[in-house]
């Protein structure tokens, strides 16, 4: 897994993305606050849990809505193998809904609503290459979200199984982070349709997810408290900085000569914490298999 400029400074196309099984258990005993005193980051990444199964089923039929398109065989490559680590990640983050109704928490009628609404709406309704620059936009958001997360080590001192399933699904994120961007290019790639989908993307992604840990804290009875605002302004301002590195980020998306690849170590960020997970024993994640 090494997306890199090759030494004619150009794009290594021929770089395998490896499917992996999240392999670790995610029990009960897990508290609902698994950040230790961070209930602000708890919340946010649960939201991003309850978010992820729909919105990666949305990715995986637009790619393969797309594949028809594609000409280039190690684009269709590495759009397969995207699918299969896309596929995984939702069964794993599905799995912890389970300890998210022993905890109490109401959310499959928000996140219902969500697939009905927005993306079972988007495939029948908006086009193919509108449909492609969400996905690649909200990639390019998976990313950087994993990017700052390791790069921050945000979540050293979590409970160590929710630990490694951000992790792992973060790595990931970033290994696949140029599939989306690049299929864009062969089936659409003019400058507008690129700004139309991260323009509608950024506004949805940030408006849902703002909206689902506010339900979640609130249902905590946490959502006013000094506290969970002294986390937020800690984690989006003075601490890790997100407000400023997301705007900074999604800026970079802009750019004409944007190209997902150009994200300073990030490989070896996403390479070091796959092959920790999957080199422990038991594993926490296994690889399976590549195509022929
Ligand atoms: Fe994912
Ligand atoms: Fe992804």
């Amino acid at each position: 897994m090494k997306n890199a400029w090759n030494a004619q400074g150009r794009i290594d196309m021929d770089e395998r993305i490896t499917p992996r099984r999240f392999a670790a258990g995610l029990p009960g005993d897990i508290p609902r606050h698994w950040l230790p005193g961070n209930e602000f980051v708890s919340s946010l990444l649960n939201a991003y849990t309850i978010l992820v199964p729909a919105n990666e089923a949305f990715y995986i039929r637009t790619l393969n809505a797309c594949l028809p398109h594609v000409r280039d065989e190690t684009l269709l490559g590495r759009c397969q193998d995207f699918i299969r680590q896309e596929a995984q990640h939702g069964v794993a983050h599905k799995r912890y809904w389970d300890n998210l109704d022993a905890q109490g928490y109401a959310y499959r009628g928000f996140e219902r609503m969500v697939d009905r609404w927005v993306f079972r709406v988007m495939d029948r309704f908006a086009p193919l290459w509108f449909r492609a620059s969400l996905v690649s936009c909200v990639e390019h958001i998976n990313a950087f979200l994993g990017y700052e997360f390791l790069s921050q080590s945000i979540l050293a001192s979590a409970d160590p199984r929710m630990r490694d399933l951000m992790e792992w699904h973060f790595a990931e994120e970033i290994e696949h982070r140029a599939v989306a961007f690049d299929l864009l290019q062969a089936v659409s790639p003019r400058y507008p349709v690129r700004l139309l989908g991260a323009i509608t993307t950024s506004t949805l992604f940030y408006l849902l997810m703002t909206g689902l840990t506010t339900a979640l804290l609130a249902q905590d009875r946490r959502l006013w408290r000094k506290a969970t605002w002294r986390q937020a302004a800690w984690h989006l301002g003075t601490g890790h900085g997100m407000a400023r590195r997301t705007l900074q980020h999604l800026l970079d998306y802009l750019r004409p000569g944007f190209h997902p690849f150009r994200l300073p170590g990030a490989d070896a960020l996403a390479a070091g914490v796959l092959t920790r997970q999957a080199s422990r024993q038991p594993p926490a994640v296994v690889a399976m298999g590549t195509r022929t």
